[in-house]
C-alpha cells in the first residue's frame, strides 16, 4: 500500500493546515461522491465503470492475440493518450515480447523516419488513441502509418489496425469503412485521467504487464480515498499541503526519485498537474528530479537558489534488486564501499538528499512498496484524485485544457485547415 508523510513541519505550519484542512472537508465530500457539474470527466471515479471484468477480459483477448502475432506495436499518441501506458511499459516491460515503439507525440520528420525504419522487417500492429481525431501530431502520424501498413501488408492490413476514439467520431467511421477494430475512448474521461481504461490498458497489456493488478491497485486506492475522512485521508492532506504550500509562495512542486524505472511516469504526473491545476493564473509548476543525475545539476538550484519549489519524494520500500561492490587490488580509494550492496547506497544518497533538501524547502514523501503494477494502479488513482481535489481547492476547472488551444489555432490557420465540416 502507499504510504504519505511530510518529512518537515513546523507546529505552525501544523496548525495552519489543520485549519486549511477544516475548511475544506466539503470539497472532499464533493469529490468522493462526484460532483455533478463534472460528471461528464469522472468516469474515471469509480473504476468499475471502464475497467470492470468484461472490459478487461475484451482487453486482455485482444493483446493477447496481438501479442502471439506481433514483433511490434505502435502506440500512436500524445499526451494523456500515451504518458500513462508508456510510464508502465517503460518500467516493467521485461519480457522480450513485442516492442512498443511510439508515434504520434511529435511532427518532426527526423524522428517519424526514424519511428518507420525501426518497422522494418517485423511483425507490426497500431494502435491510434485520440479523444479529438483533429488533433494534428497522431492524426497525421496515423495517415503515415496506415500508408506503410497497406504499402507492408496490403490486403491483410486491417486486422493489424486498431483505433480507439470517442463513439460516433471520424476515427470511428474510418475504422467501420476500412474494417479496423474500434475501441471505445471513455466520453466521460478526458486524456489524462484515462490510465485506467482501453485507452492505457491495451498498449500496457501488449507489453505484457498484468492490467487486472493494476486496476486493483487503483480500486483499493479509490476505496481508500473514497471513504475516508479528511484526517485520515492522505490524497486530501497532499492536496491540502500544496494549497498551503502555494499561499506561502511555492510556485514549484518537484517530484523526484531514485528509481530510473519511474522516468516516464514523471511525464504522465507533470502533464497531470500541468493542464490540471495550471489555469486563470495559478497553479504550481510540476518538474521533475531524476536522481542521483540531476543532484549534480539542479541539486545546486534546490538547496541553494531562489526559495520557490517544494519537493515531493517518491520512494520504493523493498529491495528489489541487488548488486554488491567488490573488493579491488587497485587503489580507488572507493574500498569504504566494498561489501555493501548498491541498494544501501542508493538509500543512502536518498536520506542524505532528503535530509539536506529538509532544512531549505518542504519535503514530503510518498512510498510504494515495490515498482510493479499494482503499485502503478495505486500512484494513478492517488494522483488523479488529489489533483481535482487541490483544483477545486485553488479555484480551477480540474478537467479542462483551455491553454493548450492557443497554439493549436493558430497552428492551424498556417496549415490552411479548414473548419470541421465545412
Ligand atoms: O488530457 C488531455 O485531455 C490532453 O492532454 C489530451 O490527452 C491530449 O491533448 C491528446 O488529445 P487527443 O486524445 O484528443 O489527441
Amino acid at each position: 500500500m502507499l504510504t504519505f508523510e511530510v518529512c518537515n513541519q513546523s507546529e505552525e505550519t501544523e496548525r495552519r493546515l489543520a485549519a486549511l484542512m477544516q475548511e475544506n472537508r466539503e470539497i472532499l465530500t464533493l469529490a468522493q461522491t462526484g460532483e455533478a457539474c463534472h460528471a461528464d470527466s469522472l468516469g474515471w471515479l469509480d473504476t468499475k465503470e471502464w475497467a470492470g471484468d468484461a472490459a478487461l477480459a475484451e482487453l486482455e483477448a485482444l493483446a493477447a492475440e496481438i501479442r502471439a502475432n506481433a514483433d511490434a506495436f505502435v502506440l500512436i499518441g500524445v499526451g494523456g493518450s500515451n504518458n500513462a501506458a508508456r510510464s508502465v511499459i517503460e518500467a516493467l516491460q521485461t519480457d522480450g515480447g513485442v516492442e512498443i515503439i511510439y508515434a504520434g507525440n511529435t511532427l518532426s520528420p527526423h524522428a517519424m523516419n526514424r519511428m518507420l525504419r525501426r518497422l522494418e522487417g517485423k511483425s507490426v500492429y497500431i494502435d491510434c488513441i485520440a479523444k479529438n481525431f483533429e488533433t494534428l501530431e497522431p492524426g497525421a502520424s496515423f495517415r503515415v502509418l496506415r500508408q506503410y501498413m497497406d504499402r507492408v501488408y496490403g490486403y491483410a492490413t486491417a486486422g493489424r489496425i486498431i483505433a480507439t476514439g470517442t463513439a460516433g467520431s471520424t476515427l470511428e467511421r474510418l475504422c467501420r469503412d476500412n474494417g479496423y477494430t474500434f475501441l471505445e475512448f471513455p466520453t466521460n474521461i478526458g486524456g489524462r485521467y484515462t490510465a485506467m481504461s482501453s485507452v492505457g490498458l491495451l498498449p500496457m497489456a501488449v507489453a505484457g504487464a498484468d492490467i487486472r493488478a493494476l486496476v486493483s491497485g487503483a480500486r483499493d486506492m479509490q476505496l481508500t480515498l473514497r471513504t475516508r475522512g479528511p484526517e485520515e485521508n492522505m490524497a486530501y492532506r497532499y492536496a491540502c499541503l500544496r494549497n498551503l504550500y502555494y499561499c506561502d509562495g511555492y510556485r514549484m512542486e518537484m517530484l523526484s526519485c531514485f528509481e530510473p524505472q519511474f522516468r516516464y511516469f514523471y511525464k504522465w504526473w507533470i502533464q497531470l498537474w500541468a493542464e490540471s491545476e495550471g489555469k486563470d493564473g495559478k497553479g504550481m509548476f510540476p518538474v521533475s528530479g531524476e536522481f542521483s543525475e540531476e543532484l549534480h545539476s539542479v541539486g545546486q538550484f534546490i538547496q541553494d537558489g531562489t526559495p520557490m519549489l517544494f519537493e515531493t519524494f517518491l520512494t520504493v520500500r523493498e529491495q528489489q534488486d541487488s548488486l554488491a561492490v567488490k573488493p579491488d587490488e587497485r587503489a580507488d580509494y572507493f574500498d569504504y564501499l566494498e561489501g555493501k550492496d548498491f541498494w544501501e547506497i542508493n538509500q543512502a544518497a536518498l536520506q542524505a538528499t532528503i535530509r539536506a533538501h529538509s532544512k531549505k524547502l518542504p519535503c514530503l514523501k510518498l512510498e510504494v512498496e515495490r515498482i510493479d503494477a499494482y503499485h502503478f494502479g495505486q500512484l494513478f488513482y492517488f494522483f488523479q484524485f488529489a489533483c481535482y481535489v487541490s483544483c477545486r481547492i485553488m479555484g480551477v476547472n480540474p478537467f479542462d485544457q483551455p491553454g493548450v488551444e492557443a497554439y493549436k489555432r493558430r497552428m492551424f490557420e498556417a496549415l490552411g485547415k479548414e473548419p470541421a465540416g465545412s
